[in-house]
Parts: structure tokens; C-alpha cells; sequence
């Protein structure tokens, strides 16, 4: 396996904008019920799969020492100005270890669905045990199963949309193969703008403005689908991102293979029963002495 995983480079402008924040907040509220309590103060954290780097402004402030790690050369450009205190690794997340370097590692967002066989997930749960000193914890939180089949329908589920740019994302999954893909679709304002757009923009913006309330959620998606016809000098693309939905079942066997041999599984509010509409989070130990 020589490739690194880049995919995410196509819209790290817009990640960064948009979803990037909202998950860098509500992450932060997880780490801090399952994992932050367990650890010494200024503790050096890994964040597989970092992104753009808003979880790891959090936990910077909050005193850790934190190092993130991602595929996308993009994602991490943008990492290194929102925080710009941490050290970055660009690398695929199967290759990466570094023996006992790290206190506690985490990996969010469900970031690790893009692993796509069980061969490969190994590999990276493998490399974090390793690069974990002794009694680290490694957290992350994944997609399941039966909540891609509830939810992944295609279907637009959420998007949002300004004067400037409007974005779509509709994830859809085959449930015999385990396989899963989300369709992102982008638009952004482009500076070519004829007399006639021009004339017709104000109303455009006040309309945009009224449908990015949360309760027009159902007009919004609408509206996005149909954007190409009502902002044809934009530029309107589509990207498709692939997933694996591996069983949970799967996930604990080879956890325990790697050497985690304590493992909690609960849904990500830590409150729920872990159904089809909620996320699985994982919570692994590294006992002392390791396997
Ligand atoms: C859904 S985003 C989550 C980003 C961040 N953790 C967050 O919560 O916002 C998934 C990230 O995983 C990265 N990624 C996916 N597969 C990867 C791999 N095999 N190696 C390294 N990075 C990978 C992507 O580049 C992307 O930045």
C-alpha cells in the first residue's frame, strides 16, 4: 500500500468553513467526558485523521501538547493556521507509527470509516497501540451498519447556502457489500458577473439569507439541487467520497487481535443505546505492559 489517502483535498476550503468548526466543538465536548479526565496535565495527544485542525485548537488551549496527523495536504494547510502551536505528519494513517511516543490518541468524526477493509483498519489500530506509551487510551468514533441504513438513503441530508458559495452533501450505502459513498456538491461564486446576474442579486442574497434558517432546511436542499440553473456563472462541482461500514463485531475482534484488550463501546452522546441512530464510540486501553 504506497498511496496516502488525499481525497479530502478537493473541498478542504469548505470543510474548513463549514463543517470543520461544528465538529471541532462537539468533538471537544466528547474528549471532554471520556477522555481528557484520564489524563496528566500538558499531556502530548495524537489526532489521526485531523482535518483542519479545530479540535486541535481546542485542546491546545486547554494546556495538552497535541501532534495531528492527516492524508490531505490541503486539510493540513488549513490545520496549520487554525493551529499553528501543534506539529503536523502528512501521511496515511496505515503507515504511520511512532513506538511509545503518545499519552492518549483519538481519531474523530468518523474519520476511520474511509479505512476501507478490515486488512487496513487493522493496520492503523496496530500502529496507534504501538505509537501509545503504556496505560494510553485511544478513542474514536465510527458510522455503523445499521445507521448508514437508516440514514444513508439518497438523499440530500444537509447543506447550507450564502451569497458566496452553497455546498450539499447526499450519503447513500449498499448494505450487502458494507459499502457506502457521500456525494458533495459545491458551488462558489465566481468573479465573472454579467449585468443581468448583477442586476438580480440582491434579491438572490435576501433569498439565500431567509433559506439558511435551520426550519427551511427542506427548501434549502431544493434550492441547492436546482443551484446550477439559478447561478450558472458559478462554479458547480460534485466529488464522491467512499466508505466502509465494517461490523461492530469486527471492529472489537480485531482491536483485541492488536493488543486492546479493554475495550467500552458505547453511542457517542455516552447517554443512548447504541442503535441506528447513533454513532458507535470506541474507548481502548493500553494495559500496562501492552500485549
Ligand atoms: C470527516 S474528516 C474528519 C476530520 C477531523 N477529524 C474532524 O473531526 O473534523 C476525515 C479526515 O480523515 C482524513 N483521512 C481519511 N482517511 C485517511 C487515511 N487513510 N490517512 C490519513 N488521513 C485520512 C481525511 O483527509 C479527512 O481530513
Amino acid at each position: 500500500m504506497n498511496e496516502r489517502y488525499d481525497h479530502y483535498d478537493s473541498w478542504a476550503w469548505l470543510y474548513d468553513e463549514t463543517i470543520g468548526p461544528c465538529y471541532g466543538i462537539e468533538q471537544f465536548t466528547v474528549l471532554e467526558r471520556v477522555l481528557l479526565p484520564h489524563l496528566s496535565p500538558g499531556a502530548h495527544l495524537f489526532d489521526l485523521c485531523c482535518g483542519t485542525g479545530q479540535l486541535i485548537r481546542s485542546l491546545l488551549k486547554a494546556g495538552y501538547q497535541v501532534t495531528g496527523l492527516d492524508g490531505s495536504e490541503e486539510m493540513l494547510v488549513r490545520a496549520r493556521v487554525n493551529a499553528p502551536e501543534a506539529d503536523y505528519i502528512l501521511e496515511d494513517a496505515r503507515k504511520y507509527r511512532e513506538v511509545g511516543k503518545y499519552d492518549a490518541a483519538f481519531s474523530t468524526s468518523a474519520s476511520l470509516n474511509h479505512i476501507p477493509t478490515l486488512a487496513d483498519l487493522r493496520a492503523v489500530f496496530a500502529n496507534i497501540f504501538a505509537s501509545l506509551r503504556n496505560d494510553g487510551i485511544f478513542v474514536f468514533d465510527l458510522n455503523h451498519p445499521e445507521q448508514m441504513k437508516k440514514w444513508w438513503r439518497d438523499r440530500p441530508l444537509e447543506g447550507t447556502l450564502n451569497k458566496d458559495w452553497a455546498w450539499m452533501v447526499t450519503p447513500s450505502y449498499q448494505s450487502e457489500e458494507n459499502k457506502g459513498q457521500f456525494r458533495v456538491t459545491t458551488a462558489r461564486r465566481s468573479k465573472n458577473n454579467p449585468f443581468f446576474s448583477a442586476f438580480l442579486r440582491p434579491f438572490k442574497i435576501a433569498l439565500y439569507k431567509l433559506l439558511s434558517r435551520e426550519r427551511f432546511i427542506g427548501l434549502r436542499l431544493k434550492l441547492i439541487q436546482g443551484l446550477a440553473k439559478i447561478e450558472p456563472h458559478w462554479d458547480h462541482r460534485q466529488m464522491e467520497f467512499s466508505v466502509t461500514g465494517h461490523s461492530l463485531e469486527d471492529i472489537l475482534k480485531i482491536l483485541k487481535e492488536v493488543g486492546f484488550h479493554q475495550v467500552d463501546l458505547q453511542a457517542l452522546d455516552g447517554k443512548s443505546d447504541l442503535d441506528a441512530d447513533h454513532s458507535a464510540y470506541f474507548i481502548c486501553r493500553k494495559e500496562n505492559g501492552g500485549a
